[in-house]
């Protein structure tokens, strides 16, 4: 039986851990060619042999998303390999510095890595997408709220929702959908970044997030798994009329 993605060419950025990782066995599982990019080549590998041992065909390609030189590279190579685009899943992003003690240098990263990353990805890769196409952008509840924990990943995060409503607004006359997910808190490696300073110990990790999940009306934080079916969604046809918009997925945690 054909795939929800059969023989889609599917772009994935930051696919070798946690949800883009989740995604890309998601996707390929439904039978997309997953185009893995991460700066993680160990993992980037290990990704693709469970996508090979799962049936499945991927590829990979190692890329520094902080840098415009290489963000080129990976959109030359896509283009070289295979022409078109059908999905591009623009998920790389870190978490933010806390409060306002950052310097100019961590604001720099911030916004090269969760902003002008997919914004110039979108950009080179447009072109190649066409009717049917999807380009899925990871912004956060802090895209959507305020964080008091990260001013500055709440301004970048609220900034790759106005380039998803843009990219929504000019892609659609060709048939072209572009929403956006809004995790709360997942349960991957990049957790302890948002709850855990460094030298802080596992008990601070434990008591912040026993705190955070009182506030998340489902009273837990998410897998990744769940993210996946997510991102699969807005990416195929069963979301063929939805576009333009940011979806949270954080167990209730905005409806408060
Ligand atoms: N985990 C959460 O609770 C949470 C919540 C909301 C939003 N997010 C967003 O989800 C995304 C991260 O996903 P995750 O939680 O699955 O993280 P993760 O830590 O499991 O994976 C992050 C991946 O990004 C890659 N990466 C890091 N820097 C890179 C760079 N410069 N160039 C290319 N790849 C790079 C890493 O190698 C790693 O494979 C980010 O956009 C983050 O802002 C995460």
């Amino acid at each position: 039986m054909a795939g929800e993605l059969q023989d889609k060419i599917a772009v994935i950025t930051a696919a070798a851990s946690g949800m883009g990782r989740e995604t890309s066995l998601r996707f390929a599982e439904e039978g997309a060619h997953v185009v893995s990019v991460d700066i993680d080549v160990e993992a980037g590998a290990a990704l693709l042999d469970d996508v090979k041992a799962a049936g499945g065909s991927a590829e990979f390609l190692a890329a520094d998303l902080t840098d415009l030189g290489q963000i080129e590279d990976v959109a030359k190579a896509i283009e070289a390999a295979h022409g078109h685009v059908d999905v591009l899943f623009n998920h790389a992003g870190a978490a933010g510095p806390r409060g306002f003690d950052f310097d100019a240098d961590q604001w720099e990263f911030q916004v090269n890595l969760n902003l002008r990353a997919p914004v110039f990805l979108t950009k080179l890769l447009l072109p190649l997408m066409g009717a049917g196409g999807s380009v899925i952008f990871t912004s956060s509840v802090s895209g959507l709220i305020a964080s008091r924990n990260s001013p500055v990943y709440s301004t970048v995060k609220s900034g790759v929702l106005g380039f998803m409503r843009a990219i929504a607004a000019v892609g659609g006359a060709d048939g072209i959908r572009a929403n956006a997910i809004c995790p709360g808190t997942v349960d991957t490696p990049m957790l302890k970044q948002f709850f855990q300073a460094p030298g802080e110990s596992d008990t601070v990790l434990e008591e912040r997030l026993a705190s955070f999940k009182q506030a998340v009306p489902l009273g837990r934080i998410s897998q990744p798994q769940e993210i996946a079916e997510l991102v699969l969604f807005l990416a195929g046809e069963r979301s063929s009329f939805i576009t333009g918009v940011a979806v949270p997925i954080d167990g209730g945690y905005v409806a408060l």
